[in-house]
């Protein structure tokens, strides 16, 4: 078998963890609290194959829409999962980033975040980043307004892309978003004008480094050509 090319940046739109628990009779956050296995099964996927950057849509400017209960048990599971993994960080070496405007979030959360990233800065082997209070337009609006705020009057592409929340990543070589819904939702747009899209039809929680890999081998069955043409 050839060598299989490792995408450098993975982002994931992870969907269907309430169709997951409503199948099942349960609550729909025991749809989120089993999507944070998945989380953890698709970082060690992403470590073994060597993934550099791995990016998840954890909770986007729309999501503000659902229940406070919903809400609220979303909050909680992202705070636990970084509060209880700060050895797993460090042994793996995994630097925690996020994306997105967190203002709004409560502030147990933010300083869990904050704690997270502090404590993994050096970190370099996979860089974890959450999409947080995310939403594609509303990091742009905030990117061209602080380029107004430094007084330019003119801008080049470069100017927005240093201004975005994402000004750290590579753009995303793959997009996965599961649940067979074959839309972005406001997921990084201008990031992705040349990204690979796969849609698998599974739900959020049945995701797995298995499936990690499944999603890099077609990824590696596609042509990227980025507005050029077949060598
Ligand atoms: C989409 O499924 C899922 C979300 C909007 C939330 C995902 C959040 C987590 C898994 C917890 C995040 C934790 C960390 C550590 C980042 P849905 O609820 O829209 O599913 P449905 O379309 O079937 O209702």
């Amino acid at each position: 078998m050839s060598k299989l090319i490792i995408p450098k940046h993975v982002a994931i739109i992870m969907d269907g963890n309430g169709r997951w628990a409503k199948r099942r009779g349960l609550p729909r956050n025991a749809g989120h609290k089993a999507g944070i296995k998945a989380i953890e099964k698709t970082i060690e996927g992403a470590l073994s194959l060597g993934v550099k950057h791995l990016t998840f849509y954890a909770f986007s400017t729309e999501n503000w829409k659902r229940s406070k209960e919903e809400i609220d048990g979303i909050f909680a599971l992202i705070r636990d999962y970084l509060k209880d993994n700060p050895v797993f960080f460090k042994e793996k070496n995994i630097c925690i980033k996020h994306i997105g405007n967190i203002t709004p979030f409560p502030n147990d959360l933010k300083q869990q975040l904050s704690k997270s990233e502090q404590n993994t800065l050096k970190n370099d082997k996979l860089i974890l980043t959450f999409a947080l209070n995310y939403g594609g337009r509303d990091e742009i609006v905030r990117a061209v307004n602080k380029i107004i705020n430094s007084g330019k009057m003119e801008i080049n592409y470069k100017d927005i892309e240093q201004n975005l929340d994402t000004y750290f990543l590579p753009e995303p070589d793959l997009v996965i978003r599961t649940s067979g819904e074959k839309r972005l939702s406001n997921f990084m747009m201008l990031q992705m004008a040349y990204s690979e899209l796969y849609f698998p039809k599974l739900y959020w929680p049945d995701f797995s480094g298995k499936q990690l890999l499944k999603a890099v081998k077609i990824y590696n069955k596609r042509e990227r050509r980025f507005g050029g043409i077949s060598q």
